[in-house]
């Protein structure tokens, strides 16, 4: 990857509540942290755009760009599209965010308290509109019906690469040091991990 530009996302995102109180989700942000390292030690030049996390890395060719929401993350990750070879999309950004923050922090006046939320940008979807000569990758973390819903996401967000994750294999999904994962091309070619 000697030459090549690249950024990688990574880590939850967290959305506001009130000055205190967030919407998160359990990512560690482990996994996209291990690939901005592997991609720099193959000789990439890496920005590594990653939500909250306790990961740390330290390496001459990674630039981190902490982020907090998925609104910060749609825009410092558009700075870099443009100039990127290779774009890799691994954070697990929130579907949705509060539509509206609480200045002050929310009083516990009732028994019960309901939460309006509308849908965040889909990062990945938008630059698989404007992609150019870049190889974007997408990740799915699916349930059920895993490789259909993961080749449908692929043709969605014009992917060239989809790297699926299954919580129903043990020793994946969120904050394991291993993970098991099947690539699925924009020719159809499946490459299953195990
Ligand atoms: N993604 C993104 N921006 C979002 C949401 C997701 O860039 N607002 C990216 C993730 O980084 C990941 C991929 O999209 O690469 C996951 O796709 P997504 O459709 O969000 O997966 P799910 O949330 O599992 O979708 P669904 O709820 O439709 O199954």
């Amino acid at each position: 990857l000697r030459g090549k530009k690249g950024f990688i996302s990574a880590g939850p995102t967290y959305e506001a509540l009130d000055p205190v109180r967030f919407i998160g989700n359990r990512s560690s942000g482990k996994m996209g942290f291990e690939i901005a390292k592997a991609a720099a030690n193959l000789g990439a030049e890496v920005v590594l755009v990653s939500g909250p996390t306790h990961q740390k890395v330290s390496h001459s060719s990674i630039d981190v760009k902490p982020v907090i929401s998925a609104q910060d993350m749609y825009s410092e990750v558009h700075k870099h599209f443009e100039t990127s070879d290779i774009a890799i999309l691994s954070a697990a950004v929130a579907d949705f965010t509060p539509k509206d923050v609480a200045i002050q922090k929310i009083k516990k006046k009732s028994d019960t308290l309901t939460l309006e939320l509308e849908k965040t940008k889909d990062i990945l979807a938008s630059l698989g509109t404007i992609k150019k000569d870049q190889f974007l990758v997408g990740f799915a973390l699916e349930t059920n019906n895993e490789l259909e819903n993961a080749k449908g996401k692929l043709k969605r967000k014009n992917l060239n690469l989809i790297v699926l994750n299954s919580l129903n294999d043990k020793g994946a999904g969120f904050k394991t040091d291993t993970n098991k994962v099947t690539f699925i091309d924009d020719k159809e070619n499946i490459l299953e991990f195990q």
